[in-house]
């Protein structure tokens, strides 16, 4: 078993539609650690750094603008296998594609508006992660029912 930590944003979108508490539900309910938790509005500079793999791509410049323009909640989730999990719970970035019971599936018809990003790669989320949180604010601690889930 790998235990690892990623990287979840729910983007302006999801939480200008409500969605935060239903889609933090999924996580959970899925036997994932809160570790970390954050409410902020991404600068124009950490948009970029956090997204600077599409640089150059011809939605770079909308996507920056669009993940800037309205609070975003950033989390940090734990977990047996918690990227490749994760990124199974939120379904294909295109919402139009993604399959139904997943949280773009069910919430996204979109693919810049979809709702939630989570990083897709341990490098990703060691890239990522350090836009979002410093070291002390993500926590060490031992749920009670880890034994029965994991
Ligand atoms: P996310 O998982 O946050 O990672 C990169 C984001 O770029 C992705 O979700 C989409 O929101 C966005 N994206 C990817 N491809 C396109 C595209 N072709 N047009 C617009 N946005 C895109």
């Amino acid at each position: 078993m790998t235990t690892e930590k990623t990287l979840i944003l729910i983007k302006p979108d999801g939480v200008k539609r409500r969605l935060t508490g239903r889609i933090l539900q999924r996580f959970e309910d899925k036997g994932m650690k809160v570790v970390a938790a954050k409410m902020l509005t991404l600068s124009k500079d950490q948009a970029e750094k956090h997204y600077s793999v599409h640089k150059g791509k011809p939605f770079f410049a909308g996507l920056v603008e669009y993940i800037c323009s309205g609070p975003i909640f950033a989390f940090v989730f734990e977990g047996k296998d918690a990227i490749s999990v994760s990124r199974k719970l939120c379904g294909a970035t295109d919402g139009s594609k993604a399959e139904p019971g997943t949280i773009r599936g069910d919430f996204s018809a979109g693919i810049e508006k979809n709702i939630i990003h989570a990083s897709d790669a341990q490098e990703s989320f060691d890239h990522e992660c350090p836009i979002f949180f410093e070291k002390n604010e993500i926590h060490e601690f031992v749920y009670g029912d880890e034994a029965l889930i994991l």
